[in-house]
């Protein structure tokens, strides 16, 4: 889609146009006659949320009536969520160029419409032998968007939409070497990002034992993948974004039963989001520094793989019992996670794993189960971003009950809980034994990194959900950082009294 930023005269403009109507300050240059004013006016007093589409043959006017008076969240959510609506609308007109006339409303609104369009527009199409629709050309008011902002947000929807192929592509034309190579080629173009690929024999010195094991099963070599970016300052640690990068897992030897393999494409979502939002902060050139570690293979139940009864010693040193070959996540992961805690001195660890049925069946598909260990106050920041970019997220509890479901009577850790019950906190438990006394977040993303069904802006397929919540978080360690330093600057003074 191309956007193109000018002076839009709504009622003078010839050409498709959507003109968003948020309140009566709209109006002073409405392109509607009084009488059908009249009616839109009658219809808001019912419902402020609706659309009407205007015949202007040979255009259309796509009037989008919304509810400004919402919580300014809300409020953008239900912008984007219009975006569905108004795509169908625009496929059966034949839309190919649309303006949007902003008159009277907030820039925020005019880019959560914007944003809602341009996401609701990505469709998997690599392998679709027919054309689909799409939008070409989405001409905004000038008024109401700074070039700069739409150009960020534009790399950032970009790096959303390439997280999204990823994740659709199958394993077989995408295995660990693929995607690290993919990854490496992008980061070698990209301005201060750093990639570094371990191969087997990388991963087999650095004694990855979680890593390897998954891997044995598998014809495909495994990969780690770090991506480093340091656009902060040189003394500031880093953020570690850990992705869990499972390619394909049919589950291994605990094979997978009926349909509950299908969409284990998806598994490597982690990943995808991790490296799509360093690869954003490098675009955005935000001012933090972070690394996205990624741990890479397929899960599948080859002739060597890892058996239930296996016990693994990880790159910790941390001896675990495998109990189940289909809790595979967490063992990559915890070789990952505890090596961002040895080599990075990070100021917070956060993983983004599809890794638990459970969290799922918690929540279901309406936003991310998050679980943290001493990082009360990122988790506080998260959630408060969360709430604002609608990719919300909802706290688990540590409590060190849970510990015991996760011991084992013949090594340090078991690889899956004793009892069937909360599987999502058994695993996030488990997690956080690898990231020890290192700040740690655990997202669990099983929800909401691929849909079965369309989701509003969101079409059946990978979503990319996690990478607008992350990014979003990177943007705000600037004011984190500053809120530090005046806090020790606080404590200095109030000492030397
Ligand atoms: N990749 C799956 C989790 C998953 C399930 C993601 C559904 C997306 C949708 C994970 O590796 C898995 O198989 N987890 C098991 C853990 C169990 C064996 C303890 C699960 O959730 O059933
Ligand atoms: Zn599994
Ligand atoms: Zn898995």
């Amino acid at each position: 889609m191309n956007y193109i930023l000018e002076k839009i005269s709504p009622k003078l403009h010839e050409g498709d146009l959507l003109f968003l109507y948020g309140d009566e300050t709209a109006e002073r240059n409405l392109p509607l006659s009084r009488k059908e004013m009249d009616i839109i006016r009658e219809r808001r007093t019912e419902k402020k949320d609706f659309i009407v589409r205007f015949d202007r043959l040979p255009y259309h006017l796509y009037f989008l009536s919304f509810d400004s008076e919402k919580a300014a969240p809300e409020c953008q959510e239900m912008l984007r969520r219009r975006a569905t609506d108004l795509l169908a609308m625009f496929e059966a007109d034949k839309v190919g160029d649309l303006a949007v006339s902003a008159e009277g409303t907030l820039p925020e609104e005019v880019m959560a419409i914007v944003e809602g369009l341009t996401l609701a527009d990505y469709s998997f199409d690599r392998y679709y032998g027919k054309e689909r629709y799409h939008l070409k050309t989405l001409a905004i008011d000038q008024l109401y968007l700074k070039a700069e902002e739409l150009d960020a947000a534009q790399r950032l929807w970009n790096r959303i939409f390439w997280c999204r192929e990823w994740v659709n592509l199958p394993v077989q034309d995408l295995n660990a070497s693929a995607f690290a190579e993919e990854l490496s080629a992008i980061a070698a173009d990209l301005e201060g990002v750093k990639c570094t690929v371990m191969d087997k024999k990388q991963i087999e010195s650095l004694r990855m034992g979680g890593l390897l094991a998954v891997n044995r099963g598998s014809v495909d070599e495994p990969r780690f993948v770090v991506l480093e970016y340091n656009g902060g300052s040189k003394t500031a640690s880093p953020i570690c974004l850990v992705g869990k990068g499972i390619m394909y897992d049919t589950g291994g030897l605990n094979i997978k039963p009926d349909d509950y393999m299908q969409e284990m494409k998806s598994d490597m979502a982690g990943a995808a989001t991790m490296a799509s939002v360093v690869f954003a902060a490098a675009d955005n050139h935000l001012p933090v520094n972070v690394v996205a570690l990624l741990p890479m293979t397929d899960n599948r139940p080859g002739f060597n793989a890892y058996a239930a009864d296996d016990i693994l010693t990880m790159y910790d040193g941390t001896t675990v019992e495998v109990v189940n070959t289909d809790a595979e996540g967490r063992l990559i992961l915890a070789d990952a996670i505890a090596y961002a805690a040895r080599n990075y001195n990070p100021q917070v660890i956060i993983d983004a794993a599809t890794l638990t049925g459970a969290a799922v069946r918690a929540i279901s598909t309406f936003g991310i189960a998050a679980m943290q260990q001493h990082a009360d106050n990122p988790m506080t920041l998260l959630k408060l971003v969360g709430n604002q970019v609608y990719e919300r997220l909802v706290e688990f509890p540590m409590w060190s009950e849970y510990d015991d479901l996760i011991k084992s009577d013949y090594a340090d850790l078991r690889n899956c809980g004793s009892t069937p019950q909360a599987g999502t906190i058994t695993a996030g438990k488990f997690l956080a034994h690898f990231a020890d006394k290192t700040p740690y977040i655990h997202l669990d993303i099983a929800g909401v990194a691929y849909f079965t069904k369309a989701q509003h802006y969101y079409r059946a397929g990978a979503s990319g959900y996690g990478i607008r919540l992350l990014y979003a978080f990177l943007q705000m360690q600037d004011m984190v950082e500053q809120e530090n330093k005046s806090a020790v600057r606080k404590r200095r003074t109030t000492s030397k009294k």
